[in-house]
């Protein structure tokens, strides 16, 4: 489905399509709308009258054209911006549209922007394509058709008062929505059909945008002596391979803010095995890698000016005879060792190697990661907001700020050394994991111990990564969460 944007000419109207209207509010039913309507000969106030409208928010007339009027169809949303969330609020907008249009049998559309901003359009063609996409590559054909209304791509058409300025900004925030997309399909696709090397494939395609991509072997990371992100791969088939892009965007300076992901194709919890229930729902234990390469193809898609770095660590986590093991000893890159109490909390073994591996290599000014960490983040701040723990409250304001605007919220959770003694070991330097209570602190403080004097936040996605509630922009098992906050970040707040 891609949106067309064209001029919007006086009142010319055609045959065999369906017309979208917006009106936000009763001072908008006597403005620029009115007059188009009235001019293309369309009584529109004695509908508005007769049903009863006022241009609120869920309120929408949907009739066919009358005789007079060369359309077929006439649908009519009420709508009032949501001031506090302003850009998702027309993105929700959008998904309310989408989902009309996937309801109707009419294939032309055409969506008439009288008072709109080029900005506002954009992020309601951002909606639409976000609330229709689905993944369902894997149903057979009639599967598939059972959900299509027409055999025809819907054509959607934007009328628009400045063609340039909308079409520019329609574009824009296409890219953001094809990141988000390709996060998307990367979690929910099954760990079968993608492993460390599938996923490693696709993040080489964004070499044609322009991104360096660097794919390290398993024998390469030996060398660089990565023990605690090798162990947990040990019980796979299928060797971890570890990612690092780079995207050049800012050519004048060399500020370089760094991405770090967690990129666990699948975790089973190795010997110290999950349960049987919902552990299909591991596949997506690479939500943090599938939101930082969605984010590196925003960023090269829009030549985004800043110098960004994203080093993923991919593996798989198995029980296996060759598999490590609780009671195990093993040695980061950084030298400190671990003593590993639970095979399944591995995601800051991979961390703890890769984190330390970004502030050596790559001194950045800042430093982000993104996990699918812990079940405990869940429990303590359910689906609505993923976990922030920061040494720095100024970049932590800016992510909160940055992640509201598309309503990817954000909660922020202590780091401290209270939490130490926690993950203090009898045998080690420490131990991998600090009991029941706090699971998301104590692991947060895990990684706090692989952090050397760099600006640092860790956020931590396991309750929003996947298995979502629906909402208008999002019908897919994974919402793709993260790719819009940091590519907000990263345009417009980071310093
Ligand atoms: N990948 C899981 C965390 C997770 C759980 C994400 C549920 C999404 C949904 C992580 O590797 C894990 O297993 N963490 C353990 C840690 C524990 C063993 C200390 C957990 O949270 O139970
Ligand atoms: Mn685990
Ligand atoms: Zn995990």
């Amino acid at each position: 489905m891609n949106i067309n944007v064209k001029q919007l000419k006086k009142s010319d109207l055609e045959l065999n399509h369906s017309y979208i209207l917006i009106v936000k509010g009763r001072a908008s039913l006597s403005g620029n709308a009115l007059k188009f309507w009235q001019k293309s000969g369309f009584d529109f106030a004695a509908i508005k009258q007769s049903e009863n409208f006022n241009g609120k928010n869920g309120e929408l007339i949907d009739i066919i054209a009358p005789q007079n009027i060369k359309a077929n169809r006439i649908i009519i949303f009420g709508f009032e911006p949501d001031e506090k969330q302003k850009y998702f609020s027309f993105m929700r907008l959008g998904g309310i549209i989408g989902r009309k249009i996937s309801s109707i049998k009419t294939n032309k559309i055409s969506i008439i922007f009288t008072d709109e901003s080029d900005e506002e359009i954009a992020l309601i063609g951002a909606g639409i394509k976000l609330n229709i996409y689905k993944f369902d590559k894997y149903m057979s054909k009639k599967e598939q058709d059972k959900n299509k209304k027409t055999d025809k791509e819907p054509i959607i058409n934007f009328l628009v008062k400045n063609k340039k300025g909308a079409q520019e900004a329609v574009e824009k925030r296409q890219n953001l929505v094809s990141g988000i997309l390709l996060a998307r399909d990367l979690i929910n696709e099954p760990a079968n059909m993608l492993g460390p090397e599938e996923f490693s494939n696709i993040a080489l395609k964004l070499t044609d945008l322009g991104v360096r991509v660097e794919v390290f072997a398993k024998e390469q990371i030996e060398k660089l002596g990565m023990g605690a992100f090798l162990a947990v791969a040990k019980g796979s088939e299928r060797p971890a391979k570890m990612l690092v892009l780079h995207y050049n965007g800012d050519k004048e300076n060399d500020n370089l803010i760094a991405l770090a992901g967690k990129g666990v194709m699948f975790d089973s919890g190795g010997i110290s095995l999950k349960p049987a229930n919902s552990m299909q729902d591991m596949k997506a234990d690479m939500g943090g890698a599938a939101a930082i390469l969605g984010l590196m193809k925003v960023l090269a898609l829009n030549k985004v000016k800043n110098n960004v770095v994203a080093i993923i660590g991919l593996c798989e986590n198995m029980p296996d005879g060759k598999a490590y093991r609780p009671g195990d000893i093993i040695k980061t890159l950084s030298g400190q060792t671990i003593e590993v109490i639970s095979t399944d909390a591995e995601g800051r073994l991979v961390l703890a190697d890769i984190l330390w591996y970004a502030q050596k290599r790559f001194k950045p000014r800042i430093l982000i990661d993104l996990a699918t960490l812990t079940g405990a983040i869940m429990v303590g701040l359910g689906q609505e907001f993923a976990g922030l723990f920061t040494n720095d409250k100024i970049l932590a304001d800016k992510l909160m700020e940055a992640g509201e605007k598309y309503n990817e919220k954000l909660w922020p959770m202590p780091l401290h050394p209270a939490y130490d003694k926690l993950i203090d070991s009898k045998f080690a330097d420490m131990k991998n994991t600090g009991g029941r209570y706090g699971g998301a602190c104590t692991a947060a403080q895990f990684l706090a111990r692989f952090i050397k004097d760099v600006r640092w936040a860790h956020i931590d996605i396991a309750g929003v990564g996947f298995a979502v509630k629906q909402n208008e922009i999002n019908n897919s098992w994974a919402p793709g969460f993260g790719v819009a906050l940091l590519s907000e970040y990263l345009q417009n707040f980071a310093d």
